[in-house]
């Protein structure tokens, strides 16, 4: 879309807008999909994301942390789904960029179940307009795992009587403590099948503080609040569960290929996989 784009809520009938896309998506605040999508070489994102790129780039190589990030999730999906898990839950799916859940899992596994949760409206009238590449997709927030939980449509897609692996990617940096996320995760893991696992990834301010905090700035602006933690507090979000070797590490530590570049293991991410017992 060209940086000319009128800014402000779509509006009904907005001829600029794509026909799929609601009109309550406003186009004056900066979202964690939208700015994501821009990083991965995607195509939903409006001058306001593009911008917030711009300012956050200038601190930290944020192109970079996104492409880490993302080649770890495919990583972890594909480990899981050749070691025979068939059904993912991924909360923060995002819009659709290349090495997302679905493709990677159903490129392993046919027959994978995948069901998408995002609380952007902009990622749901995507996947209703376009087909979520292969994962149901429904509106649901982390902070709220009861909801995701009761979802008719997750119900009617996964067997909780059978693992399923639950992936909260890049998505807790953006809920304070306050929000209680360890307790969101918990819930999660809670209502799980023994057998079933983790993925979870998030910035760290462990590596370069001052870059994130120039970072968070450029977040300020957007729709979400920054949380960046330690890596304890990474490594917290997956007490009581089994740790996958290599454990929480750096992404680019994590059962590395021939995808991860020099330099990227100063990427400040942590994440890992672990197995409820
Ligand atoms: C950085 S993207 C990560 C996408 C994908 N998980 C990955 O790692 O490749 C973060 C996604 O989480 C979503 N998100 C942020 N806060 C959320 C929340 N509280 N509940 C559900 N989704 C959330 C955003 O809308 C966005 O799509």
């Amino acid at each position: 879309m060209p940086d000319s784009e009128p800014l402000g809520p779509l509006g009904a009938g907005d001829p600029t807008a794509p026909q799929w896309m609601p009109p309550e998506i406003d186009r004056t605040v900066a979202t964690p999909a939208r700015i994501y999508s821009y990083l991965l070489g995607g195509k939903e994102h409006f001058a306001v994301d593009r911008a917030a790129v711009e300012q956050a780039a200038e601190a930290l190589p944020v192109r970079d942390f996104a492409r880490v990030n993302r080649a770890f999730l495919t990583r972890a999906v594909r480990h899981l789904a050749e070691a025979a898990l068939d059904q993912f839950l991924d909360i923060g799916v995002g819009l659709p960029a290349p090495g997302s859940t679905a493709e990677t899992a159903l490129s392993v596994r046919h027959d994978a179940r995948i069901v998408g949760v995002d609380n952007d409206p902009i990622v749901l009238a995507h996947a209703r307009a376009h087909g979520g590449e292969g994962a149901t997709v429904v509106a649901g927030d982390v902070r709220r795992p009861g909801e995701i939980l009761q979802n008719p449509e997750v119900r009617a897609r996964l067997d909780f009587d059978r693992p399923v692996a639950v992936l909260i990617v890049a998505v807790m940096h953006f809920v304070p403590d306050e929000d209680d996320p360890y307790g969101a995760v918990r819930a999660l893991m809670d209502a799980v099948a023994p057998g079933s696992v983790l993925v979870l990834s998030q910035v760290t301010s462990d590596l370069d503080p001052d870059g994130i905090h120039a970072t968070a700035k450029a977040y300020a602006r957007s729709s979400v609040r920054t949380a960046v933690r330690s890596r304890e507090q990474i490594a917290a979000f997956f007490d009581g569960l089994e740790p996958i070797d290599p454990g929480p590490v750096m992404l680019s530590r994590w059962r590395p290929d021939e995808q991860v570049r020099d330099g990227d293991d100063r990427i400040g991410m942590y994440g890992g996989v672990a197995v409820k017992p």
